[in-house]
């Protein structure tokens, strides 16, 4: 390894780690096959290209085709370069591509939130903070449920599946208006399958909240242990993953996603004591972050996104000879 990409890679190691207690050092430089290497003075990335089958789950959350960025930098300026190289990469690539990646491609880099000298770097080169990595660490919110009826928070079961479905992609449609979602039309059948399989579960670490008999809300996590490890959290530690917190529209604002939140962290605390739980959320969704940082959450890292890319190719990945204006 060069010498500048190890001092590049110590000093992000340094900054990262003091910055956020949380934040686990920056992983180095793992495998470049398939991957291009961009370095600059006091910088060293590598620009990967991802692609997902339309009918894959992840596909959901994701463009058909990501192109993300791992750096490593031990300055802003560093960064500015690093980003700067790799769009006139990804328009180059694009040119050479016949039908490119001119649709449903997403660029993406993940960045520790409280890093926030890097932030009008990002913001100089059109890239948006979309999406939140939010976790909350073992502590109990005193704060309960204030609902105006009776609520009976429980595990899923089988015949709860059709209605646990719909809920789930309630909030996909709700999350897809702020354009980091795509409802695919295997969504519905994906969301089924994994709630259809978690009902049959033991430990199904999927709750449903009943009013009257009705199901009206939905809390859906993977158990400790079962999801990815998050490479950006301390330790590589691999926590308690929510996949979707939802509740009926009519029934909003009464303290059922509290209640049925509170069932997963009651899960956690038995679990063991600090146990981490972590999910996304999106910055454009007004109803998301005040309840997350009410209920003990806060931002580890920030996905920066290039601006329209759900839909369409932004003008510098389009444009003759690349760069951007
Ligand atoms: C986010 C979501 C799950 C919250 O569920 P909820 O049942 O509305 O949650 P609660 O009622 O417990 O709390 C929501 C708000 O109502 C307030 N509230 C709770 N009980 C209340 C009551 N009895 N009277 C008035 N307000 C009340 C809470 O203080 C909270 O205020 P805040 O948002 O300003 O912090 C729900 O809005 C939802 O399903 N949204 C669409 C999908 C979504 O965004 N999911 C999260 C994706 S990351």
């Amino acid at each position: 390894m060069p010498l500048a990409t190890a001092a590049a890679i110590r000093a992000q190691r340094q900054r990262w780690t003091s910055l956020d207690p949380l934040l686990g050092a920056p992983p180095p430089p793992a495998d470049t096959a398939g991957g291009t290497v961009l370095a600059c003075d006091g910088g060293y990335a590598v620009a990967t290209i991802h692609d997902n089958h339309p009918a894959s789950f992840q596909a959901t959350w994701s463009g058909r085709r990501e192109h993300r960025l791992q750096a490593w930098v031990e300055h802003p300026a560093a960064l500015d370069e690093l980003l700067a190289a790799w769009k006139r990469q990804l328009a180059d690539g694009a040119r050479c591509r016949p039908g490119g990646d001119s649709q449903d491609t997403r660029v993406v880099i993940e960045w520790p939130t409280r890093d926030l000298a890097m932030d009008p770097v990002f913001i100089a080169h059109d890239l948006v903070p979309a999406a939140v990595l939010a976790i909350r660490q073992g502590t109990r919110t005193t704060e309960r449920a204030r609902s105006v009826a009776p609520t009976r928070v429980r595990t899923l079961v089988r015949s709860d599946v059709d209605t646990a479905a719909a809920l789930w992609l309630e909030e996909i449609r709700w999350d897809a208006r702020f354009g980091m979602v795509t409802e695919r039309p295997s969504t519905a059948a994906n969301i089924r399958s994994a709630l259809a399989v978690a009902a049959i579960t033991p430990d199904p670490w999927t709750w449903v909240a009943e009013q009257e008999g009705q199901v009206i809300a939905l809390a859906a996590a993977s158990a400790p242990g079962a999801g990815k490890p998050l490479k950006a959290l301390v330790g590589s530690a691999t926590p308690v993953y929510l996949n979707c917190l939802s509740v009926a529209a009519p029934a909003r604002r009464r303290g059922i996603g509290t209640a049925t939140l509170h069932a997963l962290h009651d899960a956690v605390e038995a679990a063991g004591a600090g146990a981490i739980v972590a999910l996304h959320y999106l910055t454009a969704n007004p109803l998301a972050q005040s309840f997350w940082r009410a209920h003990g959450y806060r931002s580890l890292t920030t996905l920066w996104i290039a601006k329209g890319l759900t839909r369409k190719c932004p003008p510098w990945l389009s444009r003759p000879g690349g760069g951007f204006a």
